[in-house]
């Protein structure tokens, strides 16, 4: 099978090991990809995850027979309908399926019609309104833009001042662009946050797994949002039972729904859940793509070929009984670069890496560096740069592997987590 691989960050380096390890494999391909990714796929640097028609004209001319698609843009921009036009088979969910993470207003209004547990919301698309519901409430709740804002576009609001200046931010403001010109103003949910990963083929599903990643920058999940400075996988809140009202109560109804609504999902769906002291899960958000940096320690616990099950969900052929098989654990501590999610320099020599090279069960991930593709020879080259990930027996281990690996690596600047995974641990 050649298959096409669209992004280039952490969780395309991830897809593409992963996928490089296939029997079925034949050609690997990355566009644009990334100097670590050209180690195992050919990369087309020029052609960009959000330019369609050129990817469209990739896929032709290198005869490619499955296209995996990475992040969330070009998927609510339609790539996955102009690569089926085409005849080429794709994994990642329709421009209209994809609204299900492209519009917040959508997806609440789908879970509302199908029965599915989530905060309690209204939308507005008038800012007056959105006030004046505010004011009504008297409790904390949580401001969101309607469209894609990069993660970033959710305000945590204690009271009623807050939520006013995160809807002026998002309606008067722009600060995300039309994005903001709707929002969701929805219950703030209390408990133990958690990810859950299900492949699709419109109808049928194969479970991959749970895991949690970390969305503050600081220790103690204290400063700001960022797309994740660590995850773990298996994520312990989602014990047989509570998984069990998972798929029961989440993972199926929205399966079923899409499919009635007339968008049938396929692709991976990524519920992002809130699971409450009795167990119970609400969803937070769905996301259509694969998480980052979940898919880190996802890929690097996955016993399985990958690439089998991406191409039947891509064709509709699914078979729900497949076992994918599942080590243990693994844990992946992201490194940073000094300022991010704010404003950060680049270009900051990374030592250390070849001595990690060969290192059995650890795997380094690359989110943004660039240089040459030999040996130490990267320097960063983005707010996120590195995924250390490691297996073990446990998260206690796994989580050992990766901090030790860590110790030997730096670049000007460097900036990490120290707490990933105590949670897991502490339970
Ligand atoms: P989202 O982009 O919708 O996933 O929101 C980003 C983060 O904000 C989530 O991972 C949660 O930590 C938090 N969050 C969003 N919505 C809620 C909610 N209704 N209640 C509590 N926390 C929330
Ligand atoms: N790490 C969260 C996300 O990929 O959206």
């Amino acid at each position: 099978m050649k298959v096409l691989v669209i992004g280039s960050g952490g969780r395309e380096h991830a897809l593409v090991w992963k996928i490089a390890r296939s029997e079925h494999l034949s050609a690997l391909h990355a566009a644009p990809g990334s100097k670590a990714i050209g180690r195992l796929a050919t990369c087309h640097p020029d052609v960009k995850a959000n330019d369609l028609e050129r990817i469209v004209a990739l896929a032709q001319q290198e005869s490619i027979d499955l296209v995996v698609v990475g992040p969330e843009d070009p998927l609510v921009a339609g790539l996955s309908d102009r690569l089926r036009e085409v005849g080429v088979a794709t994994f990642g969910p329709s421009a209209a399926a994809a609204q299900l993470e492209g519009s917040k207003a959508f997806s609440k209004a789908f879970m509302a019609r199908h029965g599915i547990p989530t905060a309690a919301y209204e939308d507005f698309d008038d800012a007056a309104a959105a006030h004046a519901y505010v004011d009504g409430l008297g409790r904390p709740c949580v401001v969101k833009a309607d469209g894609l804002a990069a993660g970033k576009g959710v305000a945590m609001c204690a009271d009623a001042e807050a939520a006013h200046t995160a809807i002026d931010e998002m309606m008067a403001d722009k600060r995300f662009g039309a994005a903001g010109d709707r929002v969701v103003i929805e219950e703030w949910l209390k408990g133990e946050e958690a990810s859950y990963y299900a492949i699709c083929d419109g109808e049928r599903i194969v479970t991959l797994a749970a895991a949690q990643d970390h969305k503050r920058a600081l220790d103690g999940d204290q400063g700001e949002n960022t797309g994740g400075m660590g995850a773990y996988s298996p994520a312990p809140v989602v014990s047989e039972a509570v998984e069990k009202k998972i798929l029961e109560r989440v993972v199926h109804p929205t399966i079923h729904g899409m499919k009635a609504d007339g968008h049938p999902y396929q692709g991976v769906l990524f519920v992002g859940l809130m699971i409450d002291e009795a167990g119970d899960p609400a969803v937070i958000e769905f996301n259509v793509r694969f998480g980052d940096p979940e898919t880190q320690p996802l890929m690097v616990r996955m016993e399985g070929d990958l690439l089998p099950i991406l191409d039947a969900a891509a064709r509709g052929t699914l078979d729900p009984s497949t076992a994918l098989g599942w080590g243990e654990a693994a844990v992946c501590i992201v490194l940073a670069s000094g300022g991010y999610p704010r404003s950060y320099e680049t270009g900051k020599a990374i030592s250390g890496l070849g001595a990690l090279e060969g290192n059995d069960g650890l795997v380094v991930f690359h989110a943004g560096t660039s240089g040459s593709a030999g040996g130490d020879d990267f320097a960063t080259a983005g707010g996120r740069v590195l995924g250390i990930t490691a297996r073990g027996a446990d998260v206690a281990e796994a989580r050992a592997r990766a901090y030790a690996a860590v110790e030997g690596v730096s670049f000007e600047g460097m900036h990490l987590r120290r707490d990933i995974a105590d949670r897991a641990l502490g339970r």
